[in-house]
């Protein structure tokens, strides 16, 4: 089998067996295919996508393409949460305490921003000691004894999705649909979970920019779980506005903060309610839906998923002082105001535009080697549909370097439109697949 050839049938859009994706996923993670075979074939995916056949063996090589991990041996259901990708979308650090405390063993292994949008894993390594780095069996020893542990793919499990994921990032060949399906579901069946909730993003924000491509994403991935006897549901979520008003790394840390202490954005705190509901829904601690509901409400209100958040936090070696002293938190040296010149409603705020800013002035990466700058990002000052008078400041840029500055301020003062009239009001949560 030759690399070259497999490339060349892909970009013919013909199908690819089994083995020959197992061929490619082998040999990219031995790194003996290189990086620009690789890319070169996922830029091929990308235009011509790929059967269920080729997507289902692509998430099983990746699957296995390192060691699994064994959760079977903990009491009770373990269930994980993952979003496809947004903008300010910070609902895992929010979630999964929630569905922790309640009782849910949550097993989460996440990843690193990707194109525009943001990573749990850089997120939470914005607060000063946090490792994401924990070995099977430390994520393992945490889960049992406390519930709750987050990992990144490792060269151990998952590694193909771990090198994959960072050569997509900066190849522009992330917004492919059997490409999100095979690296969500290959890292999180190789973590052991038995339950999976599923934030599949729509809108300018999103990977996927019609409803109808993020159905057909969430149906997939609902369809590769169900086959491995997994209970899989997908929320299809609006991410044309970013998520609660923070995007960047320390930045969203604070407001994750603020909502696990009951002072937090409303739609972040419902849509994180909701997320963490299905999760303990799922888990069977609760009989019916509405029960798990209450359940969150309480568990997010009474202070124990902030308890559970902390907690893991010094588990994983973060100073969860952090989490109240935002001064010990990553800080920006500047910050520059973007106001509006007219008078009007906030009629649309692109999320990518945003995203696109703020992964330019650090919180993202150009190339695979390069690490973020936790410090950087934007505050938004308005949401979609308020009024505003000329001169209003519609958000500010926190920047450690001036050298991007002019070109991010130019893109943020570009993804807000103001309008003469309110706009319509937009759901958040737009549709179930199960
Ligand atoms: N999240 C992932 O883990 N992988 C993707 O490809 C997109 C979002």
């Amino acid at each position: 089998m030759r690399t070259v050839d497999l490339i060349q049938r892909k970009r013919a859009s013909e199908e690819l067996s089994p083995e020959e994706i197992a061929f490619l996923v082998n040999g990219y993670t031995a790194g003996e295919i290189p990086d620009y075979q690789m890319s070169a074939f996922l830029m091929a995916v990308c235009f011509t996508g790929m059967t269920d056949r080729e997507v289902s063996a692509m998430t099983e090589s990746m699957m296995n393409s390192g060691g699994m991990i064994d959760l079977s041996g903990i009491p009770g259901v373990k269930v994980d949460k993952h979003s496809t990708g947004g903008v300010g979308d910070k609902t895992s650090l929010i979630s999964a305490p929630i569905a922790a405390a309640a009782g849910v063993v949550v097993p989460m292994m996440s990843g690193r921003a990707l194109g525009h949008t943001g990573g749990t894993l850089d997120k939470l390594e914005s607060i000063p000691g946090f490792r994401t780095d924990l070995t099977p069996e430390q994520f393992h020893s945490q889960l049992a004894e406390h519930g709750l542990a987050f990992i990144g793919q490792t060269d151990e499990v998952a590694p193909a999705d771990k090198k994959m994921y960072a050569l997509r990032d900066v190849t522009g060949t992330v917004d492919s649909i059997p490409l999100i399906a095979s690296s969500i579901m290959s890292k999180k069946l190789a973590e052991g979970m038995d339950a999976l909730v599923l934030d599949v993003k729509v809108g300018a924000g999103a990977f996927m920019k019609r409803q109808v491509d993020a159905r057909r994403l969430a149906a997939l991935m609902v369809g590769i779980g169900r086959r491995l006897d997994k209970k899989v549901q997908a929320l299809i979520t609006d991410m044309n506005q970013p998520l609660g008003y923070a995007i960047g790394n320390a930045l969203e840390v604070m407001e994750v903060s603020q909502t696990l202490h009951n002072e937090g954005p409303e739609d972040l705190r419902r849509l994180s309610v909701e997320l963490a509901s299905r999760m303990i829904f799922l888990g069977k601690v609760t009989k019916t839906l509405e029960e798990a509901r209450e359940l969150a409400e309480k568990k997010l209100s009474d202070g124990s998923a902030y308890k559970k958040f902390k907690q893991v936090v010094e588990l994983q070696g973060g100073n969860s002082q952090a989490l109240e002293k935002f001064e010990l938190l990553p800080n920006a040296t500047g910050m520059r105001e973007v106001t509006t010149s007219r008078a009007g409603f906030v009629s649309g705020i692109n999320a990518e535009d945003i995203g696109r800013a703020s992964t330019l002035m650090g919180a993202g990466r150009d190339r695979k080697e390069d690490a973020v700058d936790p410090a950087v990002g934007v505050i938004l000052e308005v949401k979609m549909g308020e009024k505003v008078d000329a001169g209003a400041v519609l958000c500010r840029l926190y920047y450690t370097q001036e050298s991007t500055l002019d070109e991010a301020a130019e893109m943020v003062e570009d993804a807000f439109k103001i309008s003469g009239q309110k706009p319509d009001e937009r759901a958040l949560i737009l549709e179930v697949v199960s």
